[in-house]
């Protein structure tokens, strides 16, 4: 990851990089690894309104966009088919197009024969993340090519899973603060996917707006909780260890991708309703108005699974979310980046609504399902949880200029 993509990952902007200071024009741009300029009109026009709009993120380098840089407010996940008879060049010939798609795309410009490059102008830090199923990859090199854990995880007894949201062999991750822009990114890479793949199923995600909270702080699901306080640090070595994979031999080419499990998970917002705060900290173990853990004060308190009432129970119920699924060693540890949905009902409830699981980690069997092990067989949340959708994809690493995504593996 190059050195401004880190910065964004603390939190900088980088349109501070691009129109701030010294740092200004073409040639700024392309010291600080940017690979097209915005439109100079467009994007000095959304700079000085100061807007959000005008935030890019880096596309090229040593892994994939959208995994390590910030998360966006919104999330479209597509899961594709691939159409019979498309074989190894077609597979390439598809990843190039698609990767000079992203490109072009997450710089503010229109893709290649796009019908309307207007709506491209406001990238609004908007990334294209690819992933591979198990088909994908024994078609492009042989079954020997294809990770261990890439595959349908194990059947756990919570599941109710759905064949609408579950499966794919090509995944397309597209994220931006700005709707609009997802939209059109979703339209012009499906357009340009179509005579190779088709579209099994897709999952838009939300979470808050950018610049509604401080940048940084923790989600809120629609449960209310706050989700995602123990989590690896994007650019810390904990978190490199913990996400990027590393191949050998015939699996040499995913050095420097990861893994993504996509687990779309409903939560019955209508029984959750009858749970009072007191039991709704219970289940998870951390208090609903703050996320601090039940034997703290603050979010970021360590939790104390030891400490115990004076009736001799621990403060933490042994079954509570965050007692069951926190990794028993570091070599257990996943990253979770999860988006809120929420849709229409069917029938007559008043909502249908859950999250959109994602976990990134160097290897599944290893790290996710162990944790998934342990939460099916309890978890309190479980009462109020149930995951319909799952898919598990190999995210190959990053490109460098000229080259495409998935070049590893198809080149
Ligand atoms: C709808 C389903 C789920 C909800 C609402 C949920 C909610 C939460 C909440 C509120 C926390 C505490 C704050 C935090 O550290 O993020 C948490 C922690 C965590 N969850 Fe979940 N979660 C869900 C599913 C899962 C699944 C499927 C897994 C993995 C298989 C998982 C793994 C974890 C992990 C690893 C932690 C951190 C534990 C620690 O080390 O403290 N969660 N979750």
């Amino acid at each position: 990851m190059s050195s401004d993509a880190t910065d964004l990952g603390r939190g900088l902007s980088r349109r501070r990089f691009l129109f701030g200071g010294a740092a200004v024009g073409a040639g700024a741009a392309v010291a600080l690894g940017v690979d097209r300029a915005l439109p100079p009109s467009r994007a000095a026009e959304l700079d000085a309104a100061g807007l959000n709009g005008a935030r890019t993120v880096a596309f090229h380098g040593a892994h994939q966009c959208g995994i390590d840089t910030p998360i966006a407010a919104h999330a479209t996940y597509l899961g594709l088919g691939l159409r019979d008879g498309v074989d190894r060049e077609d597979l390439a010939r598809m990843m190039r197009v698609l990767t000079d798609d992203a490109e072009r795309l997450m710089a503010g410009e229109g893709a290649l024969a796009d019908t309307e490059p207007e709506l491209a102008t406001v990238p609004a830090a908007l990334t294209v993340t690819f992933g591979f199923g198990p088909q994908l990859v024994r078609r492009a090199a042989g079954s020997s090519a294809v990770p261990a854990w890439l595959g349908p995880l194990p059947a756990f007894g919570i599941d109710a899973l759905e064949e609408q949201w579950s499966g794919g062999d090509l995944l397309i991750v597209v994220s931006s603060d700005d709707a609009v822009t997802v939209a059109h990114a979703v339209r012009m890479l499906l357009k340009d996917s179509r005579s190779f793949a088709s579209l099994a199923w897709r999952q838009d995600g939300f979470r808050r707006a950018y610049g509604s909270e401080v940048s940084g702080t923790t989600m809120r699901n629609l449960f209310g909780q706050v989700d995602g306080t123990t989590n690896p640090e994007p650019g810390t070595a904990e978190f490199d260890q913990v996400v990027w994979a590393t191949g050998s031999g015939d699996t040499a080419w995913l050095t420097g991708g990861t893994s993504l499990v996509l687990r779309r998970i409903r939560m019955n917002l209508d029984t959750w309703d009858e749970v009072d705060p007191t039991a709704r900290s219970f289940a998870v173990g951390r208090r609903i108005a703050d996320g601090a853990p039940l034997t703290g004060s603050r979010e970021s308190d360590p939790p104390d699974f030891e400490a115990t009432t004076a009736a001799g129970n621990t403060v933490i119920s042994p079954v509570a979310h965050i007692a069951r699924s926190r990794p028993v060693d570091s070599r257990e540890v996943i990253f979770r980046r999860g988006y809120n949905y929420d849709v229409a009902p069917s029938g007559e409830g008043v909502s249908e609504t859950g999250l959109l699981f994602a976990s990134f980690q160097a290897d599944v069997d290893a790290q996710f399902t162990p944790i998934q092990r342990r939460l099916d067989q309890a978890d309190l949340l479980n009462t109020w949880t149930t995951p319909i959708g799952s898919a598990v994809f190999a995210i190959p690493p990053g490109c460098a200029p000229g080259g495409f995504v998935g070049d590893t593996l198809l080149a």
